[in-house]
C-alpha cells in the first residue's frame, strides 16, 4: 500500500484566510471575552498527517470551567438572553448559520487539517450538516409550546403545561466531527433558551474555538455560549461534576459516558449520551450490488472509520458474497490516501498517534490469532498516523476485533446461508451497543421485517450513516441516552412545567 503523501506547505494548502486563523492566538471564549487559561498553560495541536505541532491552545482547568459556568449562569438569568423571545433566538441561530455558510471554505479546511479527515468530507458533510442544524433549530425556537390538559379532578380547573429551558448546559464533544457535533448539541439547547459551556476534545479544538468569533458576530449576548479547551480528565470532569450545570450533553466513548453518569449524580444533572457502536450491516441475496458495494465500503472507510455509527460488521449472503467482497476490497485499494487538505484524498490519517496505536494493537492481536485480512491489516509506514483500509474475513465472533469499537478503517465480514437469517439477526444484536444498522435488499417487505428485529436507534435501508436535523439519532443499550435532532433534542433541553388554576 503506497500513500501518495506530499510534504505539505501548510500555508498554501490552507489558503490565506485559514492560515491567518491558524497563526492567530487560540483562546478560550468566556463571557464574550477572549481569555488565556488562568494558569497561562497551553498544549499542542498537531497535524495528524505529519505529527508536526501546528498551534497551541489553552490548557484549562477547573478554575476556568468555574468562570465559564458562572458566565453561562448570569446570561441565563440576568442578561438580555433571558428576556428574548423565540423569534429573537431563532434569528440569532439563523444569523450564525449564514456566517458559517459565508466561511464554509475556511472552516472546512481548518477542520480537515485538525482532524486529518479529507477536506472532501468536511465540505460535503460537516459544514452543510452544521448549517442545516442551525437553520432547523432556528425554526423550532418559535414552536416550543405547552398544551392545555383536560383534567378530571372534581371541581373546575384550567390546567396547562409550559416548557422552560433546563438551564446551563455543558457540551463535551469528541475529536472526530468537532464543529458539527458541537453545533448539533448546542443548537437545540439555544433554541430552547439555555446557555452553554462547550468543551471540545483536546485533539481537535481549532474550529470550535474559532466558532466563538462567529457567535459574537451573530449577536448572541455575552455568556450565552462559552468555549473552554482542556483535557477530559480535568476540564471535562470539572464540567461533568459541576454543581451549577443543569444538563450535560456528552458524545464520546462508552467508558467515559459511564463516568459522566457518575459525575452527574452529585446534583442530578440531566444527562444526554451519544456513545459507541459496533454497527451491523446485513446484505441479502437480492441486494443491488451497484449500490451496496460503495455504500458498505463508505460506511466503514468514511472518516477512516472514526464515526460512532460506522458500519464495522457486515453479514453477507453466500450467493453474492464473492462479488460483494471483491467489490469492497477493490474500493479499499483504490482509496486515495493522503493529507486531509489535498482535494483528491479519500482516506486521511487517524487523529492521533494514540488512536493509530490503538487500532494497530487490535489488528496485531487479530493477526496473532490467525485472522485473515482480504486487504490491509497494518499501519502505513512513514510519518503521520495513517492506517491501511482493512477488511477482515470470518472473524471469530468472540474476538475483540469483532466485539469492540475499533474507531478505525476496519471491517469484519461474515457470510451466511439461506436458512440462517435468524442467526444473523441474533449476531447483529449480540453486542453491548445499539446505535446504527443497515439492511441491503431490493425486497421491500424483507427490509421492513428485518428492520423491526434490529436493536438499534437507527436502522437504514439501502444506505448507512444517515443523518438529518429532523431525524432522531441516538442509541439503544450502551450506545447512549436520548436522541439528537428532531423535536426529541429540544425536549431534552427543556423542563416541562404543569400549571393548574382552580376556577
Ligand atoms: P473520550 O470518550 O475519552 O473523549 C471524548 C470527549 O470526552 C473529549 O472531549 C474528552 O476530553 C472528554 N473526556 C474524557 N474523559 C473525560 C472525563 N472523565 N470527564 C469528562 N469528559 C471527559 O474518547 P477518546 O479517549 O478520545 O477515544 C477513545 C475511544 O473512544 C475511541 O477509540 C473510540 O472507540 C471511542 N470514541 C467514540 C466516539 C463516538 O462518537 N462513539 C467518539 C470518540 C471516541
Ligand atoms: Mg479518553
Amino acid at each position: 500500500m503506497t500513500a501518495s503523501r506530499m510534504e505539505p506547505d501548510l500555508a498554501t494548502l490552507l489558503g490565506p484566510d485559514a492560515s491567518a486563523i491558524l497563526s492567530a492566538p487560540h483562546r478560550n471564549f468566556i463571557d464574550g471575552q477572549w481569555r488565556d487559561s488562568l494558569s497561562g498553560e497551553t498544549f499542542p495541536v498537531t497535524d495528524p498527517a505529519t505529527g508536526q505541532e501546528i498551534a497551541r491552545i489553552p490548557l484549562s482547568g477547573s478554575a476556568d470551567v468555574d468562570l465559564a459556568v458562572a458566565s453561562a449562569r448570569r446570561a441565563l438569568q440576568d442578561g438580555p438572553w433571558a428576556r428574548m423571545n423565540g423569534a429573537e433566538r431563532g434569528r440569532l441561530l439563523w444569523r450564525l448559520a449564514d456566517l458559517l455558510a459565508q466561511q464554509t471554505d475556511v472552516f472546512a479546511r481548518l477542520e480537515a487539517l485538525d482532524t486529518g479527515r479529507p477536506v472532501f468530507e468536511t465540505r460535503l458533510v460537516d459544514l452543510p450538516g452544521s448549517i442545516g442544524m442551525l437553520e432547523y433549530m432556528a425554526g423550532w425556537s418559535t414552536k416550543i409550546n405547552g398544551e392545555s390538559i383536560p383534567v378530571s379532578a372534581p371541581g373546575t380547573f384550567h390546567a396547562y403545561t409550559e416548557r422552560e429551558p433546563v438551564g446551563v448546559v455543558a457540551v463535551i464533544v469528541p475529536w472526530n466531527y468537532p464543529l458539527e457535533l458541537a453545533i448539533w448539541r448546542m443548537a437545540p439547547a439555544l433554541a430552547a433558551g439555555c446557555t452553554v459551556v462547550l468543551k471540545p476534545a483536546e485533539q481537535t479544538a481549532l474550529t470550535t474555538l474559532h466558532l466563538g468569533r462567529l457567535i459574537a458576530e451573530a449577536g448572541f449576548p455575552s455568556g450565552v455560549v462559552n468555549i473552554v479547551s482542556g483535557e477530559g480528565e480535568t476540564a471535562g470532569a470539572a464540567l461533568a461534576g459541576h454543581g451549577d450545570v443543569n444538563a450535560i450533553s456528552f458524545t464520546g466513548s462508552t467508558q467515559v459516558g459511564r463516568e459522566i453518569i457518575r459525575a452527574a449524580a452529585g446534583n442530578m444533572k440531566r444527562v444526554f449520551l451519544e456513545l459507541g457502536g459496533k454497527s451491523p450491516m446485513i446484505v441479502l441475496d437480492d441486494a443491488d450490488l451497484e449500490q451496496a458495494v460503495p455504500g458498505i465500503a463508505s460506511a466503514i472507510f468514511f472518516s477512516a472509520g472514526q464515526v460512532c455509527t460506522a458500519g464495522s460488521r457486515v453479514f453477507v449472503h453466500e450467493r453474492i458474497y464473492d462479488r460483494l467482497l471483491d467489490g469492497i476490497v477493490a474500493f479499499a485499494r483504490n482509496l486515495e490516501i493522503g493529507h486531509g487538505l489535498n482535494d483528491a484524498t479519500r482516506l486521511g490519517p487517524l487523529v492521533s498517534a494514540e488512536q493509530r496505536d490503538r487500532v494497530a494493537g487490535y489488528l496485531a492481536e487479530a493477526a496473532r490469532t490467525g485472522t485473515h485480512f482480504a486487504t490491509g491489516g497494518a499501519p502505513v509506514d512513514g510519518p503521520g498516523y495513517f492506517m491501511q483500509p482493512t477488511i477482515a474475513v470470518d472473524v471469530d465472533p468472540q474476538a475483540a476485533l469483532y466485539r469492540e469499537e475499533i474507531f478505525g478503517p476496519v471491517l469484519c465480514v461474515r457470510r451466511f446461508g439461506d436458512d440462517q437469517i435468524d442467526d444473523v439477526v441474533r449476531m447483529a444484536n449480540d453486542t453491548i451497543y445499539g446505535l446504527h444498522a443497515s439492511i441491503w435488499t431490493t425486497g421491500l417487505s424483507r427490509a421492513h421485517t428485518l428492520a423491526r428485529r434490529i436493536k438499534a436507534g437507527n436502522v437504514c435501508i439501502n444506505t448507512h450513516n444517515f443523518f438529518d436535523p429532523a431525524f432522531p439519532m441516538g442509541g439503544f443499550k450502551q450506545s447512549g441516552w436520548g436522541r439528537a435532532a428532531g423535536f426529541p433534542a429540544i425536549e431534552h433541553y427543556t423542563e416541562l412545567k404543569g400549571i393548574v388554576a382552580r376556577l
